[in-house]
């Protein structure tokens, strides 16, 4: 596991922040709408590598979109440096010089007639950059392990490896100097051999820059790599956050510790997730993991007198600031851990969260 010594300080103030974000998307069919991301808060602060994890479909993309500004929530808000978004074109043409994405397919980033040279040099046209533009391609392809930077400047795509696309997708994010980058399963498309390079390559930008990252995996593992904290996100909405050697080495959320049970490092037998897979149309009454609980299946729940509001109370954490923050009320019966880990929560207000 990299732990790097310069994460910050919980106490630092967040750079990100995102309070009560809701996005609903209309229902297929004229059905229910779907509760992508259904009352989040997550903060993000400066320096710091956050990985965002949770099976496919629990709505990471949709929150990593919202965060970027690119999706309007339907509720909720997202501040970045202490200010609330401005979803005004040019507000929002700023903020995204200061926050930049780096999507998971790289090859799907870049246009395939565009040069390596024009590919990072198109941030820097579009923000009307004032500056020496052959020097900060050259810096933003150094930084991003490309040197000699000259030798990249005329390929093409095609010509790079698949590592070496996704640095020039890294280096497009960085010639514009963000404060904060979101990588939305930058790795994922990469093979095992490649993976590792453009981790350690997220880690020394960190170092080197102080950048901060929200890093978005399906991939528990890659976390241990990578991040200072993770957000477990299950149908819509964070069910543990918390230091990552914290949530890693002692899950506290039923969720967290079947997506641990089956990595292949894991010790013990996997756990079996039973159940229908989560649809964000129809998300359960109470904990919204109940029918696939292991814990609520197995009468452990039952034991710490909970069985009732783990299948009536829903429930989000309250306050992600602590080293480790949980929305289970078997996990808040049996290991408080502090006050306030977790509160029980209400739906949207009638008049919040309609349209997108
Ligand atoms: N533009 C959209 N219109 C309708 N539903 C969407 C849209 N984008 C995402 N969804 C739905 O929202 C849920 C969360 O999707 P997504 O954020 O892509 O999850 P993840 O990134 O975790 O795989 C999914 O059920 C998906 O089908
Ligand atoms: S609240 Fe109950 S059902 Fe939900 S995860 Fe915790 S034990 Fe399982
Ligand atoms: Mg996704």
């Amino acid at each position: 596991m990299t732990i790097s010594p310069t994460a910050p300080e919980v106490t630092t103030a967040p750079l990100l922040s995102a309070q009560g974000l809701y996005v609903t998307f209309p229902g297929r069919h004229g059905g229910p709408r779907a509760r992508a991301v259904d009352g989040v808060d997550l903060d993000i602060r400066p320096g710091e590598i956050v990985a965002l994890v949770g099976e496919s479909g629990c709505g990471k993309t949709t929150l990593a979109r919202c965060l970027l500004g690119l999706v309007e929530p339907t509720a909720g808000r997202v501040a970045f440096d202490g200010r609330p978004l401005d979803y005004s074109g040019r507000s929002l043409k700023a903020y995204r010089k200061r926050v930049q994405l780096v999507l998971q397919d790289p090859s799907g980033s870049l246009n395939p007639r565009h040069t390596v040279y024009d590919a990072v040099a198109e941030g820097l046209r579009i923000h009307g950059y004032g500056g020496d533009e052959r020097t900060a391609v050259a810096e933003a392809l150094a930084r991003a392990g490309l040197r000699p930077p000259e030798r990249f400047f005329l390929r093409y795509p095609h010509e790079l490896s698949g590592g070496q696309r996704q640095r020039v997708v890294i280096a497009g994010a960085l010639v514009l100097e963000p404060e904060l980058l979101v990588a939305d399963e930058p790795v994922a498309s990469l093979d095992a051999s490649v993976r590792g390079e453009i981790l350690a390559l997220l880690l020394r930008l960190r170092t080197d820059l102080g950048l901060s990252a929200l890093v978005v995996t399906h991939d528990l593992g890659l976390a241990w790599n990578i991040a200072d904290r993770v957000a477990v996100m299950y149908l819509g909405r964070i069910v543990e956050t918390g230091a990552v050697e914290q949530v890693l080495t002692a899950p506290r959320h039923p969720y967290t510790q079947a997506l641990l049970s089956v990595l292949p490092e894991a010790p013990g037998t996997p756990v079996v997730l039973t159940g229908e897979p989560p649809d964000p149309s129809r998300v359960p009454s109470g904990c919204r993991f109940h029918a696939r609980c292991q814990i609520l299946s197995s009468g452990e729940a039952e034991t710490a007198g909970v069985a009732d509001a783990c299948r009536n109370q829903d429930l989000k954490i309250l306050d992600g600031s602590a080293t480790s923050q949980v929305a289970c009320h078997w996990a808040t019966a049996s290991s408080p851990r502090g006050a306030g880990n977790c509160a029980t929560s209400h739906n949207p207000p009638a008049d919040g969260p309609q349209a997108n």
